[in-house]
């Protein structure tokens, strides 16, 4: 089948939900702590996240649409553009129930990293914390916004791009000089309420004819 989103939208039949989300799959989730100006901790998932480039290493997160129930934009957008900096935790299997709960709407000046049950490691370079359960942070200045076209109902639609000044790796995670993945276990997001774990089931490595030069052995 083919459709054009601007035409019928994104729930054509045979399709019961949205189906976009479903389409670009898997996606990593953006842990994203932020403050707001009174210090004030605000924690949210964003599964449109993504490493931009390796160096300088730079990510960038989607803070889309409008605060439930109200016209104003969302809690972390607003936190990053006053305060320009963030961090990202990556979010692992075990951490899953807290992450969604920290996609709950919370009124603004609520620390919802303590109301998830988690604890705040400080960082070194910039003033919101880390989650500290997670084993990868990474601390982030904000570049930039850029807006995207509005939504149908009318709402904001951003990309929040920072780049990355500090790097957490917990040392339970390395293994012979690599960050272990399947020690990580890393949770992804898939379409609807779905979810993926990287286990060491589904790990394994594919070379490139003629090898890769930066893994290759020295002997
Ligand atoms: C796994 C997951 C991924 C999400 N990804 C996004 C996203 O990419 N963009 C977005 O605007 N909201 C996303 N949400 C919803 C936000 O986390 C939610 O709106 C949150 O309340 C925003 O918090 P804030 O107002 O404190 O910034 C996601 C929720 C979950 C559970």
């Amino acid at each position: 089948m083919f459709f054009d989103p601007a035409e019928v939208g994104m729930k054509p039949p045979p399709f019961k939900h949205t189906v976009y989300n479903a389409l670009v799959v898997p996606r990593p989730i953006g842990w994203i702590s932020t403050i707001d100006e009174d210090g004030i901790i605000n924690l949210a998932p964003f599964s449109f996240f993504n490493s931009l480039s390796a160096d300088p290493p730079c990510v960038m997160f989607c803070p889309n649409g409008r605060k439930p129930g109200t016209e104003e934009i969302k809690d972390t957008l607003a936190n990053v553009e006053k305060t320009k900096e963030f961090v990202y935790s990556m979010c692992t299997y075990a951490l899953r129930e807290p992450m969604v709960a920290t996609a709950v709407h919370e009124p603004a000046g609520v620390d919802e990293l303590a109301k998830a049950g988690l604890e705040a490691a400080p960082c070194e370079k910039v003033k919101p914390p880390r989650v500290k359960e997670s084993p990868i942070a990474l601390e982030c200045t904000y570049m930039q916004t850029v807006h995207l076209p509005e939504a149908r109902d009318g709402s904001r639609q951003n990309v929040v791009i920072g780049q990355v000044v500090g790097i957490h790796i917990d040392e339970s995670v390395i293994t012979d000089g690599i960050v272990d993945v399947k020690k990580v276990n890393p949770l992804a997001r898939l379409g609807y309420l779905q979810y993926a774990q990287i286990t060491a089931d589904n790990v394994f490595d594919l070379s490139p004819p003629g090898g890769d030069h930066r893994y290759e052995k020295k002997s």
